[in-house]
């Protein structure tokens, strides 16, 4: 389906299944202020890593439709398992340019001056197969290690990254993964770098990769060279579909939020 260029103060969309996207979210953000914003976070149904690709087109099949009543000019998928699991599917069937993170950044994970490099994240993109898949397509000498760390996305939501079980799960997976022996580690998952102090206790911090950083650039890039970038107002709505207070505290490493709407979709 064709892309039409939208009128001029059009959002930039965002959705993730939670606070993860706000890891994009600020990178974003911090790269074009001006720009106006929208983002959802799907609490209600978090965690999307467990949920099965029927689902997961039923959920975003609602949100997508609420961006563009809200006249958006781009969505951002900023969720691995959305991108993993379901962007090949829904790509030509919105009148929409939609930003999916992992095929995204993969050129540029390929690139990377490494042989061997390990990827953290949930459940259903690990069985995708999705990272493996399209760095190797970039570069077929890379050896890509997958973990898959569904625990992870609730220690974040639920803000519980310090509590000692939490540490011990987190070190146990990467335990796991220090043994395949990566150059470099990527999280996999928008919820992951909230967690980049606990793991930085065992690692040193350049040895895991945000993938948001080259996602926010390669977003800009395409929006420029479509001459869809604008000097708008800055002007940024959030809305979760549960549960907003733990979404606010859960959120603070990345992003302040002043207010925080609860959107039920479905009703
Ligand atoms: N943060 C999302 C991702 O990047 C989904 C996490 C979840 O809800 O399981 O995969």
């Amino acid at each position: 389906m064709k892309i039409i260029s939208k009128k001029k103060n059009s959002p930039i969309a965002f959705f993730d299944s939670g606070v993860g996207g706000l890891t994009v979210y600020s990178k974003l953000k911090q790269i074009l202020p001006d720009e106006d914003y929208i983002y959802f976070g799907d609490t209600k149904h978090m965690p999307y890593g467990e949920k099965t690709e029927e689902e997961l087109l039923t959920y975003s099949d609602e949100i997508l439709n609420f961006f563009i009543k809200n006249n958006a000019k781009a969505v951002v998928m900023a969720c691995n398992t959305t991108s993993s699991m379901i962007y090949e599917k829904i790509k030509n069937k919105y009148n929409l340019r939609i930003y999916p993170i992992i095929q995204s950044v993969a050129s540029v994970l390929g690139e990377l001056p490494v042989r061997k490099i390990g990827v953290f994240a949930t459940h259903a993109t690990v069985s995708s197969d999705a990272y493996k898949r399209e760095i190797q397509k970039n570069n077929p000498n890379m050896e890509v290690f997958q973990i898959a760390c569904p625990e992870w996305v609730r220690i974040v939501e639920e803000h519980k990254s310090n509590q000692p079980q939490s540490i011990i799960q987190i070190k146990d997976k990467l335990d796991e993964m220090m043994q395949y022996k990566p150059e470099k580690i990527v999280l996999g998952c928008t919820h992951y770098p909230y967690l980049i102090n606990i793991l930085s206790k065992f690692e040193p911090t350049e040895m895991f990769i945000d993938p948001a950083i080259y996602f926010a650039q390669y977003i800009k890039n395409d929006l420029q060279k479509n001459n869809l970038l604008e000097n708008a107002d800055g002007i940024e709505e959030f809305y979760v579909s549960a549960s907003p207070e733990n979404f606010k505290k859960a959120s603070e490493m990345f992003y302040k939020l002043e207010e925080l709407p609860q959107l039920a979709l479905n009703d």
